[in-house]
């Protein structure tokens, strides 16, 4: 058997482990400590714009109590984008509010504005405005953020920008993670940097950080006893993790361009395949992390990208359908929907390639040689 290809495995740098082995020697195994408050400071730095940081346990955490700091409660509404993965949803449901899913536009695949303001004028026709907006960049391409935040300004409602994908993207220079009220970022074990498991919680409002961190801390009031006037969480990000991350950050403008570097290869290998397209940057304004590789195959005699994906599980690679929106998943039948079929198509045709920064060349060739087989079969 072939060795496998993952997706996106995790690619450790050079100090990693020795920033471990750090924190072992001075014994800061605990959510806290010197490199959770140096691995905010870096992301910190690292986005820019004024933003505070606050680490945590996982992306899902973080927007669960970037919603919390939005004074989303039982009975409220939030729109979210609906192609995307269940954890931008689902801290929605955790609050006892309900998600109002929106549908995708063609070009960047994130929350068409013009559903937006549908959405938000008829919600606000039923009487409810929406606590808040999900925008999610999906596998690290920018949304459409000046509409989508001229829009929310309108409407005097606040965004939270899902970055899990994103970070190392920009949209007119300015790194996404930085335009909503709050955003998140994943540190899942599949993202462009890793802790194994984490997330954090962006924003500029410096007071909303310090009230997560409390938060997440399980929201000890200040007392040598244990006192609690808040409902709180186990969310903080651990000592050891935030290791790992301080050393991710090192190398993750080589990621970026590594994960790039992925896609500028499938591009090439398959330019003479015209059933296979490919989601590229609008315009100049856009710059995606490439975090996934993705395709859409639009084969007229009807071979399908899951034709792709188990031609080439069968020789141990691993690919992906894209994200099923979420308003077909069965948790959320009763949600709100407002669509056009966007998502629905790009589900149907999308897929999304083996995409670390880890490949090597001779992986990548593996992986183009299979599809690139599976249209000559086809055509004989
Ligand atoms: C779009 C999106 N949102 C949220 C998350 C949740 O992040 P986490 O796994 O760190 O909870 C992920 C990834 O897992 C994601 O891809």
């Amino acid at each position: 058997m072939n060795t496998k290809i993952w997706l996106s495995s995790p690619h450790m740098g050079n100090n990693e482990f020795n920033n471990i082995k750090e924190a072992f020697d001075t014994n800061w195994i605990a959510p806290l400590g010197p490199h959770v408050d140096g691995f905010e400071r870096d992301l910190a730095n690292f986005l820019g714009e004024g933003v505070s940081v606050a680490a945590l346990s996982s992306g899902t955490a973080a927007l669960h109590l970037g919603l919390i700091m939005l004074g989303v409660q039982a009975g409220d509404e939030v729109i979210c984008q609906s192609m995307t993965f269940s954890a931008s949803a689902n801290p929605i449901a955790y609050q006892g509010a309900t998600p109002v899913f929106v549908d995708s536009e063609e070009r960047t695949w994130n929350m068409s504005p013009d559903l937006l303001e549908t959405a938000i004028q008829d919600r606000l026709r039923k009487g409810r405005k929406p606590k808040a907006i999900i925008v999610v960049h999906l596998y690290g391409m920018p949304a459409e953020m000046d509409q989508i935040m001229d829009i929310a300004n309108r409407f005097d409602i606040p965004v939270v920008e899902d970055a899990a994908e994103a970070l190392g993207s920009s949209y007119k220079g300015q790194m996404l993670g930085t335009f909503g009220a709050m955003s998140i970022l994943s540190f899942n074990g599949n993202k462009i940097i890793t802790t194994s498991g984490g997330g954090a919680l962006v924003s500029k409002n410096e007071a909303w950080i310090k009230q997560s961190r409390f938060l997440a801390t399980q929201a000890r009031d200040a007392a040598p006893h244990y006192q609690h006037s808040h409902i709180g969480y186990n969310y903080r990000m651990s000592n050891i993790c935030a290791a790992i991350g301080r050393g991710q950050m090192e190398v993750l403008p080589e990621r970026v361009q590594q994960r790039r570097a992925n896609y500028t290869f499938y591009k090439e290998a398959f330019a003479d395949l015209a059933a296979i397209q490919f989601p590229d940057e609008p315009n100049a304004d856009y710059y995606s992390n490439r975090w996934l590789s993705t395709v859409l195959i639009n084969d007229k005699k009807g071979f399908s990208r899951e034709d792709i994906r188990l031609a080439l599980e069968s020789e141990n690679i691993e690919s992906r359908p894209l994200w099923k929106p979420m308003h077909l998943q069965p948790v959320f039948a009763n949600a709100p929907f407002y669509g056009d079929g966007t998502s629905e198509r790009l589900f149907e045709k999308g897929l999304c390639l083996p995409s670390g920064s880890n490949m090597t060349d001779e992986e990548r060739a593996r992986v183009a040689a299979r599809i690139k087989a599976c249209f000559k079969e086809v055509a004989v």
